[in-house]
């Protein structure tokens, strides 16, 4: 859960290292160091507890000198405290060879052991350390970096991305991967390496994605690949999508805002020469046809708000194949021994594509002989890597930690999926596909009206900067939306949240209903169910009489609510299904609001880092 950079060219290391650390400062940002060989050959280190800004401070203040060579990283602390001594990179053969590492390399104890007995010393609390003092040790014996990562990575249990230089080696920057991320970005005379593209897209688009257990060794106009015993792997290019402006803030006040204000778009770009004449086709998914025609069951698996994309699409894929979705969060997934065959399809959603609960719940489901399609934001990223197939959400880089953005584009990709599947299968009549695919179409329309509510929510989210717990309801796809609206409110502005199904309530949710508190309701279309219109509105009448101060996310033009509701907002009219996509995105404005009232940091909120790679 860490950001890694390696950079070998003819520019200076440190502005390239330091630019992709602060696009990489999301995974991470306990501490923030470099290593660089300078022009005489000297490997030099720097490192600082905090956040990248404490070591741009202390760079500024006491320079160092700079090379050709290095290596970055951003720390997530697993473990060892975020202390500088904890920093990476850490160093190996008497301060010869810096290391940098994301990941848990999980029989580090007994390494250490052994190198103790060896009579090697240690200055940290962490687990990476003993790699880099083994990597050296291995080095003095081969003389050789990339020989040298060869005899350690089979000593490593866990996951890891580990990269490294070496002062005896100049214009040379080693790297390894196991479960975690690794891409190298190609340019003119010097090379990237990156936990994602994001470390380098200023600079270059051509990238190659390192596979799982596999060794790289960049120079400055090289790359060669090798799996772990030592076999040579075709280097296989491909072009990025994004541009470095995407990945950039733009003139926003956070990136969480300025992804809230791309939705639109990102919807647009993931229906984009999907759906042609009223019908969605998925050619990236020609592969898998039979294998979609003759499944008898789907689980949906992801964490986070990923899972409850997948929640809201279960409604879709149910009622247009004609199949059961289950939908589990990957962690629970598979402990507990899921009955899996060939006949059931893994659907992994995950906006990182790195996920490890999701990842692990992949590989689970494939080795169980189930079928995997991966939802995925992310080129390159290991979990579209490790499924059968990938359905790319594109919604472009996503920044903050605060999921926003990748979540509307998650469920219009689900449903193109729904779509395509129901098109398969013969399970919808082409007058329904044609609905079903204009209703995503006017999504992105629509995101741009809900977007027009911006003030008034921030109006709101002032008023109610004391608040100390908020509930959220709602009913059929409403209720994914109230579970979303509380995370984002938990994880951003540190406020007790919790979201119900609406029904659930006379259950023992209304006990908390006391005089003055907030309960966000997402009330259904009036363009669905009567029934289940009306039953919501009943539930916003019985919370009001227990003293509730309701705030009703409502469909425009929907005027049941007003009797009952202490303030309405507005949504444009759409379809039941298709209203979550539009539904969410006041929660998303409320939560980020509300923390930036609170003075809270929303791009970065405490304790979390954006792509979580442990289990
Ligand atoms: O990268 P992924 O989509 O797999 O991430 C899954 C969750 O960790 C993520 O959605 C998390 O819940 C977000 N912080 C929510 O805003």
């Amino acid at each position: 859960m860490c950001g890694i950079v390696g950079y070998v060219g003819s520019r200076g290391a440190q502005d390239n290292l330091l630019g992709g650390l602060r696009r990489l400062e999301y995974r991470g940002y306990d501490s923030a160091g470099i290593a660089v060989i300078d022009e005489h050959g000297t490997l030099d280190i720097r490192k600082k507890s905090g956040k990248l800004r404490v070591l741009l401070e202390d760079l500024a203040a006491h320079p160092m000198a700079d090379g050709a060579t290095g290596i970055g990283h951003t720390r997530w602390a697993t473990h060892g405290g975020p202390t500088d001594a904890n920093a990476h990179p850490h160093l190996g053969d008497d301060g010869k060879l810096a290391l940098i590492h994301n990941g848990i390399i999980e029989n580090f104890f007994a390494l250490k052991d052994e190198l103790v007995a060896e009579g090697y010393e240690f200055s940290s609390d962490t687990d990476s350390e003993v790699a880099a003092v083994l990597l050296g040790r291995e080095y003095r014996a081969t003389g050789d970096l990339v020989e040298a990562f060869g005899r350690v990575v089979g000593r490593l249990n866990g996951a890891f991305t580990l990269l490294a230089i070496h002062q005896e080696q100049p214009g040379l920057v080693v790297g390894a991967r196991r479960n975690s991320p690794l891409v190298v970005g190609l340019g003119n005379g010097e090379n990237f390496l990156g936990s994602d593209v994001a470390a380098f897209i200023e600079h270059t688009r051509r990238a190659v994605a390192v596979g799982h257990d596999q060794i790289v060794a960049i120079t400055a106009d090289g790359i060669s690949i090798t799996d772990f015993s030592g076999a040579m792997v075709p280097v296989e290019e491909f072009e990025v999508a994004w541009d470095a402006e995407a990945a950039d803030k733009g003139g926003w006040s956070s990136f969480m805002a300025k992804e809230i204000s791309e939705q639109p778009e990102a919807v647009a770009n993931t229906l984009a020469g999907r759906i042609t004449a009223g019908r969605v086709d998925l050619t990236e998914l020609a592969g898998i046809a039979d294998v979609l025609r003759s499944i008898t069951r789907i689980v949906i698996v992801a964490c986070g708000t990923a899972a409850y994309s997948g929640m809201v699409a279960k409604y879709a894929i149910e009622k247009w194949a004609k199949l059961p979705v289950e939908v589990e969060l990957s962690h629970e997934f598979r402990y507990r021994e899921p009955v899996l065959d060939s006949s059931v399809l893994v659907i992994s959603v995950s906006q990182s594509g790195e996920t490890m609960d999701t990842l692990m719940a992949v590989k689970y489901a494939a080795e169980a002989g189930a079928h995997t399609l991966s939802v995925c934001n992310t080129q390159g990223a290991t979990i579209p890597r490790e499924s059968s197939a990938v359905l790319y959400t594109r919604a472009g880089p996503e920044v903050a930690v605060a999921s926003t953005k990748a979540f509307v584009a998650q469920v219009a990709a689900l449903y193109l999926f729904g779509l395509h599947l129901a098109a398969l299968r013969g399970t919808l009549g082409d007058a329904e596909q044609a609905e079903g695919a204009a209703g995503l179409q006017a999504i992105p329309e629509k995101l741009t009206e809900v977007l027009l509510e911006g003030e008034r929510i921030e109006q709101l989210a002032h008023w109610m900067a004391d608040t100390r717990a908020v509930l959220f309801l709602g009913r059929h796809v409403g209720y994914p939306v109230a579970l979303e609206g509380a995370l984002k409110l938990k994880e951003l502005a540190y406020i007790h949240a919790e979201g119900f199904a609406a029904g659930e309530l006379k259950h023992g949710p209304i006990a908390l209903i006391e005089p003055g508190q907030p309960v966000f309701v997402i009330v259904p279309s009036p363009l669905g169910s009567e029934l289940i219109h009306s039953k919501v509105v009943s539930n916003i009448q019985e919370i009001r009489a227990r003293g509730a101060r309701v705030i009703a996310i409502a469909a425009a033009g929907d005027v049941s609510v007003l009797p009952f509701a202490d303030e309405v907002i507005r949504v444009p009219l759409a379809e039941p299904l298709f209203e979550p996509l539009l539904s969410v995105v006041p929660l998303q404005m409320f939560a980020m609001r509300l923390a930036e009232a609170k003075g809270l940091d929303v791009d970065q909120p405490r304790n979390l880092a954006k792509s979580v790679t442990v289990e």
